[in-house]
């Protein structure tokens, strides 16, 4: 309802991954910071990244390697100066992680040890615990956090919308889900807002991503009218751990490092389909991956395809891979003696809200980072291990462009925003939302099957509640970024990346290389 509690800081940065935290403890160098988050500080994505951090830190590597590589795997779409920035700032932003505290794997002479993932021509990732290369960030930077003067923190805070005053962002309003002075409903005034809400892979059913990821950021800018651009491509990550038919939610994901190290793809049959699909066979970027999959599992009508690391060796996959190794076990399957079954599941938003260089989004004072933005270091498809270097990068870029935001913001008329309450959707529309995307919008797409989708989520639409609680805003963020998706995946009539059109399977760069209209424009929605 109308906000009960009332707070002013300079920046409000929404969420606490990589890109959330780095950005928060940079912006606390300009100017006072409030850092809110859904759930608990360390409940994101960030946390379960296992493959590692993508950076040209080997003698024999280079940032233009690796710019080479992350343009292939773009597929034609992506910014090349993004790219430029990620790749050749990207080495110094780890060494930077590594002084906060991060402690990454080592190889026998003390350097960082680096591994290969799809897509990548040299051994580039870095990781840590073996394949928790994620906690270990989201550990370091959590500790440097408690260390950093001029943050506040709330957790379990949902951002609501954003509140305008004379066309620029004045702040946001929140509901607190928590005990203490500031729970319910409140508004935060503030002359930036930094949407760092992660990814949207719960708009599917089967996803590697945590139950925390609706698209929250997206949505928000939606409703605001920010430009978003590239929503429809979705990556699916080719190897998720296959819990039998239906299932949903949360899926185990096997990273692209268990390939990397040498296991190897296989039919039912024992046959390495990969081989002579691409030239990099198993290690192929992940939509080649991803399709060859759902290709042969087409051909040969199997549920899944294997994953076959037996040839590694028990003290292989208990050193090097023991998270997936437990998770494998903890699911009845013994990769030491047993080929892990796996299906694509979605993993991944390349697209999100259009930033400049510098996270700068449409909307004056309104900045997006990470898996929310889209910077355009992605394009078609994100290389892999360069989404935590994303995160990194352009949130040290958002803390120096916000010292720029200095003009105070004027004191307000003294109403407090009031946040909407009519036309939120029922939530129990987010596991119908979630089917309609996965058996409509998923890796395999159609204008049919697309049509059908956009149809069911008009209907769904209209399932409106009364009562404002965070659940409904989820499952109306959950729709209105569906909604999107679905619109952008109907446009974009082509095959290129992780959009994969059944109705046309080519890549047609004549009509759509470099041409914004594919894009979603400002306040389509
Ligand atoms: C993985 O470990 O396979 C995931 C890496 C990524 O998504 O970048």
């Amino acid at each position: 309802g109308t906000p009960g509690w009332t707070a002013r800081t300079d920046a409000v940065v929404i969420g606490s991954g990589i890109a959330g935290l780095v950005a928060a403890m940079r912006a606390a160098r300009h100017g006072r910071v409030l850092l809110v988050t859904k759930a608990l500080l360390d409940a994101g994505s960030t946390r379960w990244a296992q493959g590692g951090i993508a950076a040209a830190l080997a003698p024999e590597d280079s940032p233009e390697e690796h710019l080479a590589d992350t343009l292939t795997a773009g597929a034609g779409l992506c910014d090349a100066e993004a790219v430029r920035a990620l790749v050749t700032e990207g080495p110094d932003a780890v060494r930077r992680l590594i002084e906060t505290g991060a402690h990454f794997d080592l190889a026998a002479d003390g350097t960082v040890s680096l591994t290969r993932e799809g897509g990548h021509h040299r051994r580039r990732i870095a990781h840590a615990g073996g394949d928790a290369t994620g906690a270990e960030i989201s550990r370091a930077l959590l500790a440097a956090l408690k260390q950093t003067e001029g943050v506040e923190v709330i957790e379990h805070a949902l951002v609501l919308d954003l509140v305008m005053e004379g066309g620029r962002v004045a702040g946001v309003t929140l509901h607190v889900m928590g005990e203490g002075q500031r729970d319910g409903v409140g508004a935060v005034r503030a002359r930036s807002v930094v949407l760092a809400t992660g990814g949207l892979g719960q708009v599917f059913s089967a996803t590697t991503n945590p139950v925390v990821s609706t698209g929250d950021g997206v949505a928000l800018a939606l409703r605001a009218g920010a430009e978003v651009a590239d929503l429809e491509f979705v990556q699916f990550h080719p190897t998720v751990m296959w819990l039998g038919p239906g299932a949903t939610g949360q899926q185990p994901l096997i990273s692209e490092a268990v390939r990397g190290e040498g296991a190897h793809l296989v039919d039912a049959s024992g046959e390495r389909f990969m081989v002579g699909r691409h030239e990099l066979a198993e290690l192929a970027p992940r939509d080649v991956v991803a399709k060859g999959i759902m290709n042969r599992m087409r051909e040969t009508g199997e549920p899944h395809m294997l994953l076959d690391g037996r040839h590694l060796g028990a003290r292989f996959w208990e050193t090097r891979f023991p998270t997936i190794l437990a998770s494998c076990r903890e699911h009845g399957i013994d990769p030491v003696t047993r080929p892990i079954p796996v299906v694509p599941a979605a993993h991944y938003a390349s697209g999100g809200v259009r930033t400049d260089g510098y996270g700068r989004t449409s909307i004056p004072g309104l900045y997006a980072c990470g898996e929310t933005a889209c910077t355009g270091v992605h394009g078609a498809n994100r290389l892999a291990s360069n989404s935590l270097l994303e995160g990194l990068v352009f949130a040290e870029r958002i803390g120096e462009a916000l010292a720029e935001e200095r003009e105070p913001l004027a004191d307000g008329d003294g109403a407090p925003a009031r946040p909407r309450r009519k036309g939120l959707l029922d939530p129990s529309v987010r596991g119908e939302i979630q089917r309609v995307m996965s058996t409509h919008c998923g890796v395999l797409r159609s204008a049919e099957g697309l049509a059908e989708a956009r149809r069911l989520l008009e209907e769904l639409g209209g399932r409106v509640c009364d009562d404002p609680c965070v659940e409904a805003w989820e499952a109306t963020n959950l729709h209105t970024v569906a909604t999107a998706v679905v619109a952008a995946a109907e446009r974009r009539e082509e095959t290129r990346g992780s959009h994969w059109r059944d109705d046309f399977p080519d890549r047609d760069d004549v009509r759509w290389l470099g041409r914004l209209s594919g894009r979603l424009e400002a306040g389509t929605f």
